[in-house]
């Protein structure tokens, strides 16, 4: 008998690209098959985000649209995992006939069981949330490339007052550093080159045994691993400590690059927002990084028009991004989350108001974007070749080590997945730069 073949959607953030692989690891092991073409797949699972509204109207519009593939194969399973199955739970069940399959992030062991009963019949639903599950037995099964992904701890206690992750992903916790080390390991064997360490908060990382702390664990990975670039996100300005910025510093191997999503910079919004920070701690953590690692890049998140923000408030996130100068950000416009605390605040800002705010703060970025990549007009970056651009299969992208996507021609195919390369770069957008290989 053939494999039942499964074929896996990813939504939302990094954490969900990284349970995809945990997800694709467990179906593999009980005998299920991968595809990549929803046409000739036996179960269809979507992976989802509840972040904001928009999220979770696309993974609505996606079910409808995969209604086709049920009417060519009346047996098809379709699944919802992730943020928004542990939201809406048995709602997914009874209000989409199409879904037969609710699993919450914490429950992806269950899903081989849950995949069984469906095949008969049997809807399913498991969303409790684990105050112990990090999967770190499961070796998640990658796709190919250069750099990989790793989750070093689940869920996020800080509550800010918009956020549904807290919710929909339970409480902090995180792997051993030993277990982190070990996946490490094995992947240094294969052809990876680069790896990004994963949490929703990853400097509030603590080792349950050994009590180290996140900067630890970056030393440690560092020092074992010097051939490896080493990233992570997403940090939280109130865990970004002096340790772990001098850590950045002492390692070349350790990526220069910070994302520290600042949301606002009124200090009477972040409170209400309950970031437990002032714009004053977050400008002090920038010095710091800028005055140890003058080249390091940054980029944070914004929400524009969250409750109450006034004219003047909105001036200041502006004030805030000239002054900070980030080289990118993703920048959005509050949208109400049931359940949230901000929940329960009017949301008083007028809709074109909430969009013209967000549009002047992304044409400002732009700017900004735009004039530090100048700035590397004539400079020299080594980057790691990941493969061919989306445009051009003879144009070929890497990354630099401040997480810029550079464009060099490589017309021959010289250039291969995984090399280190020089590259001098000779024009830009406000979001890639473009460069020529300098050789030896
Ligand atoms: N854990 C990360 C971010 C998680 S969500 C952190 O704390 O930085 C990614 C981004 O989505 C957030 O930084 C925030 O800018 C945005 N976001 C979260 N909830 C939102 C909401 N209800 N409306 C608009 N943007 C939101
Ligand atoms: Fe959400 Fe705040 Fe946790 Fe980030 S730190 S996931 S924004 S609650
Ligand atoms: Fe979305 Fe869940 Fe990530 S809500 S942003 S997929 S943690």
């Amino acid at each position: 008998m053939n494999k039942s073949k499964v074929y896996i959607e990813t939504y939302g953030c990094q954490m969900n690209l990284s349970d995809s692989e945990i997800v694709a690891s467990v179906l593999n092991s009980a005998g299920y098959g991968l595809t990549n073409d929803p046409a000739h797949a036996d179960v269809i699972l979507l992976n989802t985000c509840s972040v904001r509204d928009n999220a979770e109207q696309t993974i609505n519009k996606r079910l409808i649209h995969l209604k086709q593939y049920q009417k060519k194969n009346n047996k098809l399973v379709v699944g919802v995992l992730g943020c928004m199955a542990e939201r809406l739970q048995m709602q997914l069940i009874e209000n989409k006939e199409i879904v037969s399959l609710v699993v919450g992030p914490d429950q992806y062991r269950s899903l081989p069981q849950l995949l069984n009963d469906a095949k008969n019949g049997i809807k399913g639903i498991a969303v409790e949330l684990s105050k112990v599950e990090t999967y770190e037995d499961i070796t998640p099964l990658r796709t190919e490339g250069i750099s990989a992904w790793i989750s070093i701890m689940r869920g996020c206690n800080n509550f800010c007052s918009y956020c549904v992750v807290p919710y929909t992903r339970g409480r902090e916790r995180s792997r051993t550093i030993e277990s982190i080390l070990m996946e490490i390991r094995a992947l240094n064997k294969q052809n990876i080159k680069e790896i990004t360490l994963l949490g929703q908060n990853v400097n509030s990382f603590k080792d349950p045994q050994t009590k180290q702390d996140f900067a630890d664990l970056l030393e440690e990975c560092a020092k074992e691993f010097p051939m490896m670039r080493i990233r992570y996100m997403t940090s939280h300005p109130k865990d970004m400590s002096d340790k772990l910025i001098e850590m950045m510093a002492k390692y070349n191997n350790i990526c220069k690059h910070v994302h520290l999503p600042v949301q606002s910079g009124s200090n009477r919004i972040l409170k209400k927002m309950h970031r437990v920070y002032s714009v004053e701690h977050y400008l002090g953590r920038i010095k710091k990084i800028k005055d140890l690692m003058p080249d390091c890049s940054l980029s944070t998140d914004i929400i524009a028009g969250f409750p109450t923000e006034t004219e003047e408030d909105h001036q200041m996130t502006l004030d805030l991004l000239r002054q900070v100068q980030y080289d990118g950000a993703f920048m959005f416009k509050y949208s109400p989350r049931e359940g949230t605390k901000a929940y329960e605040f009017d949301d008083d800002v007028p809709d074109d108001v909430k969009i013209r705010r967000l549009n002047e703060i992304i044409n400002l970025q732009n700017s900004i974007s735009a004039e530090k990549n100048q700035s590397e007009i004539g400079k020299t970056h080594t980057i790691i070749v990941e493969g061919p651009s989306k445009k051009n299969k003879y144009e070929w992208q890497g990354r630099t080590d401040t997480n810029k996507v550079t464009i060099f021609p490589n017309h021959n195919l010289t250039h291969k997945m995984g090399d280190l390369i020089k590259v001098k770069i000779n024009r830009c957008t406000s979001a890639t730069l473009f460069g020529e290989v300098l050789e030896g």
